[in-house]
Formats: structure tokens, C-alpha cells, sequence
């Protein structure tokens, strides 16, 4: 069957609209792709098992084709289904799933899931999301769902459905809008391949001292102990607003505009942005990608608070860094 070509400008329909779903379970059982609203932010979901429906995605974001893609299911059978989950992944999925937590583990053979969207390799990254209308798909096209983040390749990553347009619009068959992504960050990616010592491959949306109460300390992914381009930790320049990015600023300088947290700038006439005027790092993960979108269009210079390394934390300074990233 041949892909059905994007409409010139992309429909945008509510997320919980019955008709909306059906819709879009058309699109995706003919190879199209449609974003869809998740915790996290909003993916481009294509059926996994469909090569030429990857590829759509793929060309739709303009991204390497190097970098896999996660594969969304709806129940924990599901997942099982196309990794071995050893004890440790048993717990730490049922005890974070639904929700912001990717886990990678070995890929079962024969996978249904093409190569092009496990990017040839031997091991597979699986989420249930807590998003309705992504586990609904899921169940209804009874596959599993390949959703990279719902952005042109490189960019900032899209927390409502009006980024998506923003990004994408002309180049995918349909927008789903389920409202502004409540965790705002990216799922965190753990690694099971070595099940004597899991590990982080990105800092993401459920923070590693909860990670901890499951399943003991976790090893942070470096370029030393990996070199393949695995996780967007390995491509510097990920999170790339086109304003340069200034980091562990108690106070912007001439010209640049301020994201801070909890803090105000000197000066009236500061452009800025606060993540959370209570300082509260679940509220600034949610908030991070809007505010660095909105710096970015009134501004080229953003200069950036310094953010603790604690909680949901150590997943916004992780995109704060690529950010700010030598391009
Ligand atoms: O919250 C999220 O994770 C969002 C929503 C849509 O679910 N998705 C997302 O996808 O951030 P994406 O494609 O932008 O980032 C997923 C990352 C890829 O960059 C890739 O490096 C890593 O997951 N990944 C996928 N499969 C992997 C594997 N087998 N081993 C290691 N890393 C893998
Ligand atoms: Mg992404």
C-alpha cells in the first residue's frame, strides 16, 4: 500500500473526540502518522511494525536515521511481548507505568517491530504512556506505536499541539490536541541490557530517586562507557533553540533575555520567563519548553538561572546543557 501524502495544512482535532480517534486510527493503519498528546510531551506515532510508516516519520522529522525510536504499548503484556523484562524491568514497570518511564531492554525475535524503527539494533526501548488516547491506538491497531517527540529533528521539543503545528504542519496527516503535557520533560530511558547494573540513559520525567526506591543505585550513561549514538545524551546539540544559551545565571546581561526559576530579574525592562515562581522543579519541567520557545521567538540571547540537580532537576539541566550546546 502506498502512504497517503500530508495534507498542505495539518487538521488539528481534540484528542478525547471519538471521531478524531477513528480518524486517526485510518491514518495509522495506512502508514500515515499522527501526533499524539502524551505526559510528556507530544509524539508522532506511527505503526512500529510498518517499515514505510517509519520511514514517514522519520522524513517527516528530518531526523538521523541512526536514532531509534521508543515503542509505545498499552499493557505490560504488550511490552513483554517485545522485550524480555527480567525482574527488575517487571518491577520498575509496574510500579511507574503508565507514565514517564522508558525502559530498554533485549529485543524478543521474531519482533514484529521493523528494523527501521529499533535502527537495526538487538535491544528495544518500550513506554506505556499514562496518555488515553495513545494507549486507545495502541489497542486498537493492536500493534505498538513508534513515537519519536513530535518535532522537526534537532529542535525543541513540543508541549501543546500548537508547537506540533508550529513544526510539522504540512508534513504529517494529523494533530491530535489533548491540552499542554502535564511532566513536560522527556520519559526517562533506563537501560536493562546489564542486569546487574541498570542505567540511566536519559534523565527524564521520573526523577532517579524514585528510580532508586526500585531497583538500588543507578549508573548515569557517559560517553566513556558508551559510544554509540544511543540516547539524545550522545548528540550534544539536541534541545537547540536558535538564540544562544547562557547557563548558571544569577542575572541576564545587556540584551539577554532571563529564565529563571522562582527568581526575578533586575531591570524593567528584562524579557523573562519564570519556570516556577515557587521554585518547584515538577512545575519547571513542565514549564521548560514553553518558556524556552518563547525566549527564543523575542529574544537571541537567553541566560538561564542555575536550576538544582535534585528531582525532576537533573532532567531539566540535561536539556538545559544540550541547549546551550556548541552547535
Ligand atoms: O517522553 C518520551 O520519551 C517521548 C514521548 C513521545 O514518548 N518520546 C521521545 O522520543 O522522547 P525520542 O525519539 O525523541 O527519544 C527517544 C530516544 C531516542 O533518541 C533514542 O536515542 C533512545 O530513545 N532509544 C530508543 N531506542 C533505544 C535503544 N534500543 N537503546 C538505547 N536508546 C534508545
Ligand atoms: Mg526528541
Amino acid at each position: 500500500m502506498t502512504r497517503p501524502s500530508p495534507p498542505p495544512d495539518t487538521p488539528v482535532l481534540p484528542a478525547h473526540d471519538p471521531d478524531a480517534l477513528d480518524q486517526a486510527v485510518r491514518i495509522l493503519k495506512a502508514g500515515g502518522c499522527v501526533a499524539v498528546p502524551t505526559e510528556t510531551v507530544y509524539g508522532l506515532a506511527c505503526d512500529a511494525t510498518n517499515p514505510k510508516a517509519v520511514a514517514g516519520v522519520y522524513e517527516a522529522k528530518g531526523r538521523p536515521s541512526f536514532n531509534p525510536l521508543i515503542c509505545h504499548v498499552d499493557t505490560l503484556e504488550r511490552a513483554h511481548s517485545l522485550i524480555k523484562l527480567d525482574d527488575q524491568g517487571l518491577a520498575l514497570a509496574e510500579r511507574f507505568w503508565p507514565g514517564p518511564l522508558t525502559l530498554v531492554g533485549p529485543k524478543r525475535t521474531p519482533s514484529p517491530v521493523s528494523d527501521l524503527a529499533a535502527a537495526g539494533l538487538d535491544s528495544l526501548a518500550v513506554r506505556t504512556p499514562r496518555s488515553e488516547a495513545l494507549r486507545t491506538l495502541v489497542q486498537r491497531l493492536d500493534a505498538p506505536l513508534a513515537a519519536p517527540s513530535a518535532n522537526a529533528s534537532g529542535a525543541i521539543s513540543p508541549t501543546t499541539a500548537e508547537h506540533v503545528k508550529d513544526s510539522l504542519n504540512g508534513r504529517i496527516h494529523l494533530i491530535l490536541d489533548g491540552g499542554p503535557c502535564k511532566v513536560g520533560v522527556e520519559s526517562t530511558i533506563v537501560s536493562l541490557l546489564d542486569p546487574a547494573q541498570p542505567v540511566i540513559l536519559r534523565p527524564g520525567g521520573v526523577s532517579r530517586e524514585n528510580l532508586e526506591t526500585v531497583c538500588g543505585v543507578l549508573a548515569q550513561q557517559t560517553r566513556a562507557n558508551h559510544s554509540a549514538p544511543t540516547a539524545p545524551g550522545q548528540l550534544t546539540s539536541h534541545y537547540a533553540p536558535n538564540a544562544s544559551v547562557r547557563l548558571n545565571a544569577t542575572q541576564p546581561v545587556a540584551n539577554e533575555a532571563f529564565l529563571g526559576l522562582g527568581t526575578q530579574p533586575k531591570g524593567d525592562d528584562v524579557v523573562f520567563f519564570d519556570l516556577s515562581p515557587d521554585g518547584d522543579l515538577v512545575e519547571a519541567a513542565a514549564n521548560l519548553f514553553t518558556g524556552l520557545r518563547w525566549l527564543d521567538r523575542v529574544s537571541d540571547r537567553i541566560a538561564v538561572a542555575p536550576i538544582p540537580e535534585t528531582g525532576l532537576g537533573e532532567a531539566i539541566n540535561d536539556r538545559l546543557r544540550r541547549a546551550a550546546a556548541e552547535r
